[in-house]
């Protein structure tokens, strides 16, 4: 993967490129692996290294097997990089097989709909490898999870999607599994990282036992324009994203202003729809052998992969842009505002 660093100290950004040679001759080929390759660029821009750097508190800590281990939630909008974020860190820890067995440093999974104890123990035993994984009651589920935790080595646990600990629609909390898994923080001594949407701050406020253990909270929100700080930044991000693309864009994207908040208002500042903006906007260039990406072209993009009702007056790349943030009913951000 491709990892594009963000310096916000000095403006200036380092990249980095892991790519070899590719082996792809065929012209068309080479046009979609330019395409996926930014797609797969990590921007690690501040807020993201930012919840790097909280993981890697928690998991420094937990190699001390302390009796009650320091835990983190992580919570962000769809889109704002918590899923990203959790298998960059766990990237660097890989799974390995050792003359003592296997070592599994930094386990991470994502959490099932309609969590149960059963399955959710079973989801931590498949991460863990262990092939008879549905086997046994939940009692003796658990206990193999505390065995392979120990014998694994497990040093740091990142479990995704917590918001299935509360119902979306009736708000019910699962306070059964959240109970199940506040204790198998206490018995593994090993610390905890949950990602979730926001609403999974409630699952904490409904459980005392479990938000004194995840007292340490972070959120990765959407950029922001509103001030001259966050809109620097967003500015620096987009900046270098553009500066690393295979294609080339007009000099007013990265000097005007202006093209700051319509890429703002077409993305709400979401990591996930600004690659998707710029992506399909190198899927355009690449395809009609257009000479760069222009605001027309990032106006196709916007209603092509993002709203396909985003047109006319309601494309923010429009002349005639309605000027407000897409979170009405039936807009794409609906939803998104705190
Ligand atoms: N730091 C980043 N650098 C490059 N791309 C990123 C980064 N963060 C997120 N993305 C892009 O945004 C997309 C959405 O990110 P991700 O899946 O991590 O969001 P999420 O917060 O987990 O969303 P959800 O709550 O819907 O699961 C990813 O597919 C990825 O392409
Ligand atoms: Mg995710």
């Amino acid at each position: 993967m491709n990892s594009t660093v963000y310096n916000d100290s000095d403006n200036e950004f380092n990249e980095r490129n892991d790519d070899t040679k590719s082996p792809i001759k065929d012209p068309i080929d080479k046009k979609y692996e330019s395409v996926a390759s930014v797609r797969e660029t990590l921007i690690e821009h501040p807020a993201f290294a930012l919840g790097i750097s909280a993981v890697r508190r928690c998991h420094r800590m937990g190699r001390f097997g302390l009796e009650e281990p320091g835990c983190l939630l992580i919570t962000g909008v769809s889109g704002s990089g918590k899923s990203t974020l959790r298998k960059e860190y766990a990237k660097h820890y890989p799974r390995r097989e050792t003359d003592d067995g296997t070592v599994i440093p930094v386990l991470h999974l994502e959490l099932p709909a309609q969590p149960t104890i059963k399955n959710v123990a079973e989801r931590i035993l498949i991460a863990l490898g262990d092939p008879l994984f549905a086997r046994g009651s939940a009692e003796t589920m658990t206990a193999r999870i505390v065995t392979l935790f120990r014998n694994c080595r497990v040093e740091l646990v990142i479990l995704d999607e917590f918001q299935h600990f509360i119902d979306n629609s009736s708000e019910k909390i699962e306070t059964k599994v959240a109970d199940w898994l506040k204790h198998l923080v206490n018995v593994t001594r090993v610390p905890f990282v949950l990602m979730g949407l926001r609403r999974c701050r409630r699952i904490l406020q409904g459980n005392e036992q479990l938000r004194r253990r995840f007292s340490r909270q972070i959120s990765l929100e959407p950029f922001g324009i509103a001030d001259k700080r966050s809109r620097r930044i967003f500015d620096t991000l987009l900046r270098t994203i553009f500066g690393s693309l295979p294609v080339t864009c007009v000099p007013e994207l990265t000097s005007d202003g202006d093209h700051i908040e319509h890429i703002h208002y077409a993305t709400y500042g979401l990591m996930g729809y600004v690659m998707t903006l710029i992506t399909a906007s190198v899927e355009i260039v690449l395809e009609e052998g257009r000479p760069a990406i222009d605001r027309d072209v990032l106006g196709r993009a916007f209603s092509e992969s993002i709203w396909p009702e985003g047109r006319g007056r309601l494309n923010p790349f429009h002349a005639r842009f309605i000027n407000r943030p897409l979170t009405n009913a039936g807009e794409p951000f609906f939803g998104y505002k705190s």
